[in-house]
């Protein structure tokens, strides 16, 4: 394969050896694509709908409850637990600082794509929403010293464009997101401050999980007290926003299977896109979120009976190419190969050039 010995690796049972990269992206793509479609099918469901605030705040916590159990395997043992949450939690109240700006930003933007997705029509919402692809490949240039070859440059191009072409084509049927549009230019701003949020919260939380050899378990622990604290406080401050009044009504009002089932599947989704970042980084993360977008239409075209248009082919072919081209080819000038880049699990070996998304086996 051509792959690094210090690539952190694991065994999965009949297929040998694999690199942890490319097992969480797998994974990655697997757990997007479920999601996206158990939300599809919730909205074809009757019913009282469940507040969107509260649904955040139950991720966060489950995303809280496993961490704290994947401590506990760490440590091995009760005490360990408690001596990591001391040492690391309390002792070092800098390092809690630093992650309190991904956990803000994270809340912004989750805030901004739904003010977004209410001010504007869902295409242009994706279609410019995908910049943020754009935002965390500079960030990552700008902020981690990454370097990204021309042909590289090209392929986060059109991935953003593919992706935006498969969303446009999924996306412009929707009558009714006309019906509510009441505020374009704010629904812009915050479509824009989502994307940048996403760029920068990522590429961030990608610098203090590689500069350091705390757990990213631990470092969830931190990510997920604070997204708790903030949901919770958004819950009070929008009580009655959407016609239900939580205290009154109940915080698991309008719950059903398919809410749970988005709330397990996204705590583990926030669990997977740090193990992502870790071992790959967050412009793989956005291709295989991208390909994850592509696969969920396709399977909503035998699932939901989507109609698929000539705009929808021609997103996924561009999707395809960039995931292509974005593969490094080996550089006649340089001597080491681009797969030797991922990070060693003390962060210290961090990658100058951007890691190939595809094994580059025959290079
Ligand atoms: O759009 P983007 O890929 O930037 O979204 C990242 C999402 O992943 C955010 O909504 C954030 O809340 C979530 N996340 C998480 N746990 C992490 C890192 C990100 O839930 N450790």
């Amino acid at each position: 394969m051509g792959v690094n010995e210090n690539v952190p690796m694991m065994s999965i049972p009949g297929m040998g050896r694999i690199p942890i990269k490319y097992v969480a992206l797998l994974t990655l793509i697997v757990q997007n694509c479920g999601v996206v479609l158990l939300m599809r099918y919730s909205r074809t469901l009757d019913g009282d709908k469940a507040v969107p605030a509260t649904i955040v705040v139950c991720q966060e916590f489950l995303k809280l409850c496993l961490s704290l159990c994947l401590v506990y395997y760490e440590a091995g043992s009760v005490n360990g637990l408690q001596d990591t949450i001391r040492r690391e939690l309390f002792g070092k109240p800098v390092e809690a600082l630093k992650l309190s700006v991904p956990t803000i930003l994270y809340t912004i933007q989750n805030n901004c794509i739904l003010i977004g997705l209410s001010n504007l029509q869902a295409a242009v919402f994706h279609v410019l929403y995908q910049s943020k692809l754009i935002v965390a490949a500079m960030l990552s240039v700008t902020m981690l010293g990454r370097t990204l070859q021309p042909m590289q440059w090209a392929a986060v191009l059109m991935l953003t464009l593919g992706v935006a072409l498969v969303q446009v084509a999924t996306s412009s049927k929707k009558a009714a997101d006309t019906e509510m549009i009441q505020y374009p230019s704010f629904g812009l701003a915050a479509v824009i401050t989502a994307a940048l949020c996403s760029g920068f919260a990522g590429v961030y939380f990608e610098k203090i999980l590689k500069g350091s050899s705390t757990s990213v378990w631990v470092r969830n622990i931190q990510l997920a007290t604070g997204g708790t604290l903030i949901g919770l406080l958004i819950v009070i401050m929008q009580d009655g926003a959407e016609g239900v009044f939580v205290w009154q009504q109940g915080f698991f009002f309008g719950y059903n299977w398919t809410v749970w089932g988005v709330i397990l599947s996204n705590a583990g989704g926030g669990l997977l896109i740090a193990i992502v970042i870790k071992y790959a980084d967050n412009i793989l993360k956005g291709f295989a979120c991208s390909f994850a977008i592509v696969c969920s239409s396709l399977l909503s075209v035998f699932l939901f009976n989507f109609e698929v248009s000539f705009l929808f082919f021609l997103g996924t072919a561009v999707v395809c190419m960039s995931v292509y081209l974005y593969t490094p080819r080996p550089q006649p000038s340089s001597s080491s190969p681009t797969s030797s880049s991922p990070i060693g699990s003390d962060g210290k070996d961090q990658q100058e050039v951007a890691a190939p998304l595809l094994p580059t086996s025959k290079a």
